[in-house]
């Protein structure tokens, strides 16, 4: 049975496939067409979904979207009329309901076949219940504690669920304006970033913060009866974009969320690219204290109704790595399962796995090991593209391959890594990596001039052999998909000062030999050459979607200051191969 699962005509559009329950592959439409969080229909996805299992559209028997126009239409309406713009909201969320509800016709006309050869029944999943789906139909248990939560999806921020056999029992939803999400965005535009997706990175400005606002963002979020409740006056109502518009091409901006009420007490908002003061880093501070308070006091609450250990979860904001590393302190889960697409691109996955256990109630079998679910190229294809870039390169075994790119990384080199199938979300994970040497003290100002050009603020991520995290961390919990921070043991740190943040934290990648044995086998001979079982692992990008065909890895290496790039068992240096 094949299910095509999307997310269409909304940030991060994607497109997953499913074949008897298993998923065999997802991708980001921005990977393909290369448009950031591109959020118009994900035609190149979609093609390349059937392209690797050789099936046409014709085939599909089941075609599932994480999004439901119907769910939560009274909540939905009666917003959209109670605010200024009332009439103009209400006829935007009609058109955008037709839209969504003829897949047949959109599919027929962007893959140019009669719309008469489709047979697939139409599936529409709650954004939050694929969120939650994306995570627990991909996690090895059978019964776990759902969460997830954004800034909206189908007019909801928050969802909490029972999750037992195939069955996500919805025990709350809570509704717009309530929202974590909208929260952490509120406050990263009045600091300056206004970019969809710059939550991330605010995050790595907030331990660089005191807490002189602490209080006031109380105000801004209180808590209560385990769940919480904006202070809506700091806020400007987010109209039937639900916060965000969408340009004719298909790029994702965001509408204005802070209101007069943030000037009035915090002074003008910081105009981007301007010096970041005391003022945006202890406001970072505040937000991330008491957005991580709101979300454990949300879990907790969630452990009273299902009180397991075990908690599936995903979400934008389940991004947020500092809050996960800290919640088996502050919560009584023991185990989490994040799905590593936990932004809306996850939604095509979870769509799919809901049509399939939830709808059509089919036995499961399936869990995702690994995220590398992407396309992947052969020999062939790289060599004839290294040939048109006129590069010199050589081609290596194995071992000497492993050999030649640990011995460079130990000599403080940068290497491109590019192998194997692509990665399944927003982070890199040792296929589409850019790697260097975890302990030299410069390596941070190195990529960042030569490459990477980001905010001096962010830190680099390390990748660690996952055997080996207990003696560089204080937290032993697997972290294969980058998606916790712990703190790095104090005698580790100057082994690991390029990835050792201000506040001695890591957003580690756990990883395992059976989940990517070539990655793994590097780690392992860097650390034979050095002592050190981490790598550097940054994402192989500059300012653009990460890279995903060679041509676009082979393009970044001409355009920045990499040292070298492995592609495949190929061999790339400047000119001294
Ligand atoms: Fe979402």
């Amino acid at each position: 049975m094949l299910i095509l699962g999307l997310n269409m005509f909304h940030a991060d559009a994607s497109a997953a496939i499913i074949e008897d329950g298993e998923v065999k592959f997802a991708i980001a439409e921005e990977r393909l067409n290369r448009i950031k969080h591109y959020a118009g229909f994900p035609t190149l996805a979609v093609q390349a979904c059937l392209d690797s299992l050789g099936a046409g559209v014709t085939d599909l028997d089941h075609v599932a979207v994480g999004q439901d126009t119907e769910a939560n239409l009274a909540k939905k309406v009666k917003y959209a009329l109670a605010n200024p713009r009332g009439i103009l909201n209400f006829i935007h969320l009609r058109r955008r309901k037709q839209a969504m509800r003829d897949v047949r016709s959109l599919l027929a006309h962007t893959l140019n076949v009669d719309r008469n050869k489709l047979h697939f029944r139409q599936h529409y999943v709650e954004h939050h219940l694929a969120h939650i789906a994306s995570a627990y139909y991909c996690s090895p248990w059978e019964k776990a504690a759902g969460f997830s939560y954004d800034g909206s999806g189908d007019f909801v921020s928050t969802m909490m669920a029972r999750c037992e056999g195939n069955c996500i029992d919805v025990l709350e939803r809570i509704f717009l304006p309530q929202s974590l999400g909208s929260f952490y965005t509120m406050i990263c535009e009045f600091i300056g970033y206004n970019q969809y997706g710059d939550e991330g990175k605010v995050m790595g400005l907030a331990p660089y913060g005191k807490d002189t606002y602490y209080e006031r963002l109380r105000e801004i979020v209180g808590l209560n009866n385990g769940s919480f409740k904006l202070n809506i006056n700091y806020f400007k109502p987010l109209g039937s974009n639900q916060g965000m518009e969408v340009t004719a091409d298909g790029r994702v901006r965001l509408a204005r969320h802070f209101s007069d009420e943030m000037v009035k007490h915090f002074g003008s908002p910081r105009e981007p690219h301007s010096e970041i003061t005391h003022r945006e880093m202890d406001l970072a501070y505040a937000m991330q204290q008491r957005f991580e308070e709101a979300f454990f006091h949300l879990l907790n609450q969630l452990h009273q109704r299902v009180p397991v250990e075990e908690l599936a979860m995903a979400g934008g904001c389940a991004l947020n790595s500092v809050a996960n590393g800290k919640l088996f302190d502050r919560t009584p889960f023991r185990q989490t399962w994040i799905q590593p697409a936990a932004g809306d691109e996850g939604l095509a996955i979870g769509a799919a796995l809901y049509a399939y256990h939830g709808v059509l109630g089919e036995p499961r079998r399936y869990e995702m090991k690994d995220s590398y679910l992407g396309p992947e190229f052969s020999d062939t294809h790289v060599e004839s593209e290294l040939k048109k870039s006129g590069l010199q390169y050589r081609k290596l075994e194995r071992e000497p391959l492993l050999e030649t790119v640990a011995e460079r990384i130990a000599r403080g080199e940068v290497v491109g890594w590019f192998q194997g199938r692509m990665e399944w979300g927003p982070r890199a994970l040792g296929n589409r990596s850019i790697l260097a040497h975890p302990g030299l003290p410069n390596m941070k100002d190195v990529l960042n001039a030569r490459i990477k050009h980001r905010e001096w603020f962010r830190p680099f991520a390390p990748s660690v052999l996952a055997e080996r995290q207990h003696e560089y961390f204080e937290h032993d919990h697997p972290s294969p998909f980058m998606l916790h921070v712990y703190k790095i043991r104090s005698n580790k740190r100057q082994q690991l000062c390029a990835v050792n943040h201000v506040d001695d934290t890591g957003r580690l990648q756990s990883v395992a030999r059976e989940e990517n044995p070539l990655y793994y086998d590097l780690i392992r001979t860097f650390e034979r050459k050095t002592g050190i079982p981490v790598v550097l692992n940054t994402s192989f990008n500059e300012n653009e979607p990460i890279v995903c065909a060679p041509a676009q890895a082979i393009d970044c290496f001409q355009r920045t200051k990499m040292d070298a790039l492995a592609i495949g068992p190929y061999l790339v240096g400047r000119s001294d191969l």
